[in-house]
């Protein structure tokens, strides 16, 4: 008997890496989820090729036809709400979204983010992680907040900052594990695993970060 799928859809602005990760596991079954549209901000982002080779739906939303962040929002709730959405996923969405927006998703919004949180938060976290000279860098799953960065973690992946690293080889490797991380972390909340309890996030009634 075939699962029930999640719709989920996924927000991108540029080449999709994560989204492609997302595309992959679903196709292989590993994760219940159906993957109803790609939104990108830009209508250029190489990620939109990935959804269409996949046959997914894709939409452009461009920022630059909106007079203000809380117009370009609405547009986009609108058509993210199209289509039902049980789960909305921002993967290298490079826009930061109003309250509004965030409240509106509360809960059913995550984002993947190139660091331990709460350490780097916002841009250029690899370069920044190397000008502090920290042995570990690693990316976040986390839901979505009016602060930026700032939601509760669902899951993280560490890598070793090795000597003569620069930020594009500390990124490489921080990659890899985010097409590992996002996928799981989509799993546990389509197998309706995950709770938030204050500002923690538990995995089957224990904080998932213990359970690594
Ligand atoms: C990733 O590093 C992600 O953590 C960050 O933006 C980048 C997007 O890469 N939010 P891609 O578009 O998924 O390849």
């Amino acid at each position: 008997m075939s699962r029930r799928r999640l719709p989920l859809v996924a927000l991108i602005s540029g080449r999709g890496s994560n989204l492609q990760s997302i595309i992959d596991a679903a196709g292989d079954d590993d994760l219940p989820v159906e993957i109803r549209a790609v939104l990108s901000n830009e209508p250029d982002a190489y990620g939109l090729k990935r959804a269409r080779r996949a046959g997914i739906e894709t939409r452009v939303v461009n920022h630059r036809d909106y007079e203000s962040r809380h117009d370009f929002d609405a547009a986009l709730v609108n058509v993210i709400d199209g289509f039902e959405p049980g789960l909305v996923v921002l993967a290298g969405f490079m826009r930061i979204l109003t309250a509004d927006f965030v409240n509106h998703y509360h809960g059913r919004l995550m984002n993947i983010h190139p660091s331990l949180l709460p350490d780097f938060p916002g841009v250029d976290t690899h370069q920044r992680a190397l000008d502090a000279g920290v042995k570990e860098h690693g990316a976040s799953v986390h839901f979505v907040t009016p602060e930026l960065d700032g939601g509760p973690v669902i899951i993280q992946a560490r890598v070793p900052v090795k000597k003569g690293d620069d930020a594009d080889a500390l990124a490489a490797r921080v990659l890899e594990k985010e097409h590992l991380i996002y996928p799981r972390a989509i799993k546990w909340f389509a197998e309706g695993r995950l709770e938030i309890d204050d500002k923690r996030v538990l995995l089957d009634g224990k904080p998932s970060l213990d359970q690594r």
